[in-house]
């Protein structure tokens, strides 16, 4: 990876934690009430928030995001605020700075957007989002990203089970792993034109099929609330907390139900730095950096907010038997 210095967000930029969770209560009763989720809204707090639009995909899916069933989970983590999540991004077709997605993505058109369930099922083809998002549940979900480049963020997602789209087209006993693509398309994506560009494009990721059934492992349509921004991923992205950030492809075209394990694109750069498995894990070092603490953003010069990093990023009690008998070390 590429390893860039912190952020450097003001204060006053920053939403508290509070402040989304009022706004999602006041979005639900409007909703309730018949009202639309509107960009008006979004300036409704000034003095918190800045004048970042409450949505910007189509209204279909602000409405079913706005809806998503509230995470019941107690979380002792604190939230990154909106303004680190969406400012500070890996997202390489547009750049190779952490800023710069949050500059360039707008040249990615989200909507309308289509994907092709390929492989070893019964049912495949290319669908429109609206029809894959019509057949499930979105939920709130709120999770610790980790990076491999020793950095992390609490981010509250909107998505859906993966396992739970995947069933419905019915893989068949050959369906071993699960390939996802990111879009191709150098216009959209311009980084993927440029010649200096050492990823072999379209951006490319893997799970074993327990894996991605696992119901911790979402697609994330939307985040605190609102539609995903481009720069996250939009308009479908892979959320697997307990994996290095790098497993979580954005901007997904393609879901291919594989027998062989699929080529992966850290995989294929650097093999021996980068794993197929990528689990989380503060006892297995990258070759150069340890990966036993982890930055927690935000952080700056005078509180850098370095805690220790856990196995399996804190998911231990759910996804440890998925490994059981594995040399972590080996596989990592
Ligand atoms: N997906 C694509 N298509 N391209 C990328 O460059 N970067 C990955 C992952 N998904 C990446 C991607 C990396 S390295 C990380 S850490 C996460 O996205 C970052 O997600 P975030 O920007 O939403 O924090």
């Amino acid at each position: 990876m590429f390893i860039k210095s912190s952020a450097d967000i003001k204060e006053n930029e920053i939403t508290p934690e509070s402040v989304y969770r009022d706004r999602r209560r006041f979005m639900q009763m409007a909703l309730g009430a018949g009202a639309l989720a509107a960009s008006p809204l979004a300036s409704s707090k000034p003095g918190f928030m800045t004048e970042t639009p409450l949505t910007s995909g189509p209204d279909w899916l602000a409405k079913q995001i706005a809806q998503a069933e509230a995470y019941d989970k107690k979380i002792t983590d604190k939230l990154t605020p909106y303004e680190h999540v969406t400012s500070y991004n890996n997202f390489y077709e547009f750049g190779y700075d952490k800023s710069d997605p949050a500059k360039h993505a707008g040249s990615l058109q989200p909507h309308p957007w289509r994907v092709e369930i390929a492989g070893h099922a019964d049912k495949t083809g290319v669908f429109d989002l609206e029809d894959l998002l019509g057949k499930v549940t979105l939920r709130e979900r709120v999770y610790r990203l980790r990076c491999v480049e020793a950095w992390s963020m609490v981010i509250p997602w909107v998505g859906f089970e993966l396992g739970e789209l995947l069933k419905q087209f019915k893989p068949t006993s050959r369906a071993k792993y699960v390939a996802f693509t990111t879009l191709l398309d150098k216009k959209q994506m311009p980084e993927q034109g440029s010649r200096f560009s050492t990823i072999d494009w379209p951006y490319r990721e893997g799970l074993r099929i327990d894996e991605a059934m696992h119901p911790l492992t979402i697609l994330a349509v939307g985040l605190y609330g609102k539609v995903l921004p481009n720069q996250n991923g939009a308009p479908l992205r892979l959320v697997v907390p307990w994996k290095y950030g790098f497993k979580s492809i954005k901007s997904i075209v393609k879901i291919e139900f594989t027998e062989k394990e699929p080529a992966t694109s850290w995989n294929v750069r650097a093999p021996n730095e980068y794993g197929f498995y990528a689990n989380v894990n503060p006892k297995v070092d990258h070759p150069r950096w340890s990966q036993a603490s982890e930055r927690r953003l935000p952080s700056g010069l005078f509180s850098p907010n370095i805690i220790d990093t856990q196995l399996f990023n804190g998911y231990g009690d759910e996804v440890a038997q998925l490994y059981s008998g594995m040399d972590l070390k080996k596989y990592y």
